[in-house]
């Protein structure tokens, strides 16, 4: 059967593992596919590394529109990342009548909608399982896998350079200044991980997730992004001693208000699988009323995992190339006119449990004023303990697990702490779930 023909923007990491991937497992993946899918065009910048990537025997250019307009191309993978440039070359990809894979969060996150619209008035597909977890089948898992249920909520360690650093804070001890050194030493993390350590590609990623597990628009702007550069290793430190964990979770719920959608580190209790996800690996839980709980895990990044989720939308692209739109997967899971506008809640509406920590006049009577604060506030704790005070020193911490409450009632409450005399500095609030 007559090859479908690939054009691919960006030949760097992914770029280089994907056409490694498809001429390495080439006969198995046309015997899944029914035909040979065969990569004919590449643009990138530095056209010597193109040259040496794809050894010739392609069409090589430094201007990506030749690609997205080329005739030839049935389908454009765009690996060039970022929302500028990528964006137009995909609205130009669609008008001009190509599929689009694309392994781009951040574009899906925040123009995701503008994308979607434009390929299903020109009939086109979007995919994008290489966005979310790498190599991980996340995508499918949600959109297909999952389809009998009402997915409830999700929550996933989707960013590998921060799960890095707090697997390397819990095990050496050392601050997180030091370990993102480490990071950046071993290739993990960017020459600037801004985007990874202040949680906006766990934020872009868990706002795909929360699009199609529940059939909502693209929300980025509305969704709450706290990273871990403020994490303190005492905190892991403490969190441990009371069987807890502390991982970057994002984390999408649907609730009758509203949809919570937040990224922020969050203690986990350390028995459950997804605590135990280590290094730059990803996981991701998503919990759906008839089948329960489901885990996925796995590379979230790197040149063949996610290499391995770009061919895997070229193989489903090219088996439903003449199939008619409205017999495709939809682009958001579901049908176009069954996306709900439904509101993504503000922080303080979240409700969930909480991790305190406070500085305090070690006297009596200080832990009987903080519980009556909370008991006052209808904040019943779970757990606490209180440290010795070190030789000479005057003051303690505290450390309380509280129950779930509303996010605007737990800050009322802390203010309150914090106005007590006896109370040294700001309290330290991180969120727990249970999961
Ligand atoms: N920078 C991401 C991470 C990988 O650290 O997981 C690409 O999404």
């Amino acid at each position: 059967m007559k090859p479908i023909n690939v054009g691919l923007l960006g030949i760097g990491t992914v770029g280089g593992g994907t056409f490694t991937v498809l001429k390495r497992n080439e006969e198995e993946i046309t015997r899944r596919a029914g035909r040979p899918i065969r990569i004919t065009a590449v643009a990138d910048k530095n056209l010597e590394l193109a040259r040496s990537v794809t050894g010739g025997g392609v069409k090589l250019t430094d201007d990506a529109f030749a690609v997205v307009t080329d005739p030839e191309v049935d389908i454009v993978v765009e690996l060039i990342g970022g929302y500028g440039i990528a964006r137009e070359l995909v609205l130009k990809a669609i008008e001009n009548g190509k599929h689009v894979v694309t392994a781009n969060k951040a574009l899906l996150a925040v123009h995701g909608n503008e994308i979607f619209a434009a390929a299903q008035a020109r009939g086109v597909m979007v995919a994008f399982e290489a966005a979310v977890a790498g190599g991980i089948p996340i995508i499918k898992a949600l959109r297909e896998g999952l389809s009998a249920n009402r997915i409830q909520w999700l929550a996933g360690i989707i960013n590998g350079t921060t799960n890095f650093i707090l697997s390397e804070m819990r095990d050496k001890g050392l601050p997180f200044a030091d370990v993102l050194k480490e990071a950046q030493a071993l290739g993990y993390a960017e020459a600037d991980p801004t985007f990874d350590i202040e949680g906006i590609d766990a934020a872009h990623k868990a706002t795909i997730m929360s699009a199609i597990a529940f059939g909502i628009p693209m929300q980025f702007d509305k969704a709450y992004v706290e990273g871990i550069t403020k994490l303190d290793a005492a905190d892991i430190r403490y969190a441990e001693q009371l069987g807890y964990r502390i991982k970057l979770l994002g984390i999408a719920r649907r609730r009758d208000e509203g949809v919570e959608l937040r990224v922020h580190p969050t203690l986990i209790p350390e028995k459950r699988l997804i605590a135990n996800v280590e290094g730059a690996m990803n996981a991701v839980l998503v919990q759906g009323d008839a089948v329960g709980a489901t885990l996925y895990y796995g590379k979230g990044a790197g040149a063949e995992p996610t290499a391995s989720a770009v061919i895997a939308d070229l193989v489903d692209v090219t088996r439903l190339h003449t199939a008619d739109p409205e017999h495709r997967v939809p682009h958001l899971a579901f049908q176009p006119d069954q996306v709900q506008d439904v509101a993504v809640l503000p922080i303080e509406e979240v409700v969930t449990s909480y991790y305190l920590r406070l500085r305090v006049d070690d006297k009596p009577g200080v832990l009987a004023d903080i519980t009556r604060i909370l008991a006052d506030s209808d904040i019943s704790i779970d757990a606490m303990i209180q440290k010795e005070p070190g030789e000479g020193e005057a003051q303690t911490d505290i450390i309380m697990l509280t129950h779930q409450t509303v996010e605007k009632n737990a800050n009322a409450a802390i203010a309150k702490i914090e106005a007590l005399p006896v109370v040294v500095g700001k309290v330290t609030k991180l969120r727990l779930e249970n999961l």
